[in-house]
């Protein structure tokens, strides 16, 4: 079997999104083919029209480039009509024509409240399918540069492919779940981190977010991304006309001025500035830009809400602003709806 399609998941009822998206880089990479993407499933598949141009896109797919798919895995046909006395059985045969060894094993499903239901399939079938993988020589080793995913559908029906380790989401079902902090004003602080996480590799994170670094947050109002800076160390000038929780303010690390974000320029440059304002996605990112073309600040992270009917065509519309402000190769953009991204997505935006 040859893992010729490329199977997305997302958020549930972006699947349009990631269609578009999908296809725009087929089409970049002179591959056609076609979406199959149902409304609300949590995941498309792209189907290329020649197997082989599936295989070529699916290895040269850059994942950090994609903002509305959460995971992307190579994967064959859809295997349907498992028999319920033994789904392992032809779930071990596809993958044993994939490869004899993987990094890990991940059962997943979509993120719907019909996948929701499958997980505890996926739990019972677990040791099943260990014990058959092992029967078939095929090795679990975290050294292995694929990982083997088997994604349920249904209670009878999976795909399975794989992922590059290096080129794909380090997290199950492309979900960075992450508890809500104690303390934090708001669930927005899980957005900023997770932001973090995906944007800032691990090994980098103490230097460039280290203790004493001064940054701006606009559009602060209750304070969950301050907090999320303050717990970093650093000093913060929060802007908005709402009010600062006030265990963020009782660390001293904050000051909060009520001024309009959009206007707003620091009185000497910032390590970073983050943005969560709920202002048209154009404005935003026409200001981020700014802030960093100004030398305002070395790296920026913010939101840009999208509410309306054309949201893969305004994400493309704020990266083509970035890029006319900033032209040249000169910066470093990354955009991804992040699982704690509702009607939304996170841009991190750095000079390079
Ligand atoms: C989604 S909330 C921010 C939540 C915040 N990130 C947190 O973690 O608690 C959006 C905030 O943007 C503020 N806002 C919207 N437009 C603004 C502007 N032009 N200047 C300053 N603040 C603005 C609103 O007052 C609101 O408090």
């Amino acid at each position: 079997m040859k893992p010729a399609q490329l199977l997305a998941y997302c958020r549930a009822g972006f699947e349009r999104e990631c269609a578009q998206e999908l296809t725009a880089i087929a089409m970049e990479m002179g591959v056609s083919g076609f979406v199959k993407a149902k409304p609300e499933s949590g995941f498309a598949v792209f189907q290329p029209h020649q197997e082989e141009m599936g295989v070529e896109l699916g290895k040269h797919l850059e994942y950090r480039r994609l903002v509305f798919p959460r995971q992307v895995v190579c994967v064959g046909e859809l295997l349907q009509a498992l028999p319920p006395g033994d789904r392992a059985g032809p779930i071990v045969a596809a993958a044993r024509a994939l490869g004899k060894r993987f990094a890990a094993l991940w059962i997943e499903m979509p993120d719907t409240n019909e996948g929701k239901a499958l997980s505890s399939l996926a739990r019972t079938l677990r040791p099943h399918l260990e014990k058959g993988l092992a029967h078939a020589g095929i090795a679990i080793d975290e050294k292995a540069p694929q990982r083997l995913h088997v994604f349920f559908v249904g209670g009878a029906a999976a795909y399975v492919g794989v992922s590059e380790v290096r080129n794909s989401s380090a997290w199950p079902m492309g979900i960075a779940r992450l508890r809500m902090p104690r303390g934090a004003p708001s669930r927005s602080a899980l957005k900023l981190a997770e932001a973090l996480l995906e944007f800032i590799p691990a090994r980098e994170q103490a230097k460039r977010l280290a203790p004493g670094m001064k940054a701006v947050d606009l559009g602060a109002s209750p304070g969950g991304w301050t907090w999320q800076l303050v717990q970093r160390g650093l000093m913060v000038i929060a802007i908005d006309n709402g009010p600062m929780a006030e265990g963020v303010m009782e660390t001293g690390q904050v000051k909060h001025w009520r001024e309009d974000g959009l206007r707003f320029r620091p009185p000497e440059p910032m390590d970073w500035m983050v943005c969560d304002m709920v202002e048209s996605p154009s404005r935003i990112a026409t200001l981020a830009a700014r802030w960093i073309a100004e030398r305002h600040c070395r790296e920026a992270i913010f939101n840009l809400k999208l509410p309306m009917k054309k949201r893969w065509e305004e994400v493309q519309r704020c990266i083509g602003i970035v890029d006319e402000a900033l032209g040249g190769g000169g910066y470093y953009l990354r955009v991804k709806q992040l699982y704690h991204d509702r009607e939304e997505v996170t841009a991190h935006l750095a000079r390079r």
